[in-house]
């Protein structure tokens, strides 16, 4: 992740809390972000920041996304409904290596009731820093998920 790349970031109010210690982590390495929301614990729907940050990848306002939810599943199925959106629920390391490198996923979904946020940070650093393989059946699977057979 280069730092002229803009991160799109949001939660619902299950993974609040750990959006904002993501975003101070962001802040400490210089990367920038756009807050999508929430902006607090009341409760709210998932559905409204998983659309709002598949958007702004998809708009080009944004390079990558990170999207939290209680337990990340609900706000990453919501943006996997838009084509073009690869959103990877993940809670370790090798998941957020292996969807970089395998499926160019350009969200990255977490559960703020399921990890906690010394290892988010791990997550986030290494779906950031991993770059697609760009080998050829990777990029020919990648190509064929939107693609109807
Ligand atoms: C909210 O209670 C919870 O359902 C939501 O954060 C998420 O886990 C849904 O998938």
């Amino acid at each position: 992740m280069s730092a002229k790349e803009l991160i799109a970031i949001g939660s619902d109010h299950g993974g609040f809390e750990l959006k904002e210690e993501i975003k101070k982590h962001l802040e400490k390495r210089g990367l920038e972000y756009k807050d999508f929301g929430t902006d607090s614990t009341e409760a709210t729907d998932y559905t409204i920041y998983g659309k709002k940050v598949a958007k702004a990848i998809l708009s080009g306002e944004c390079q990558k996304g990170i999207l939290i939810c209680g337990t990340g599943i609900g706000i990453s199925i919501t943006a996997n409904r838009f084509p073009g959106i690869r959103a990877a629920l993940c809670s370790d390391c090798f998941s957020a290596e292996a969807t970089r490198l395998h499926n160019d996923a350009n969200i990255l979904a977490m559960g703020g009731r399921v990890v906690g946020p010394g290892l988010a940070v791990k997550i986030v650093d290494t779906f950031l820093d991993t770059p697609f393989s760009n080998e050829e059946r990777h990029i020919r699977r990648v190509r064929l998920i939107d693609e109807d057979e």
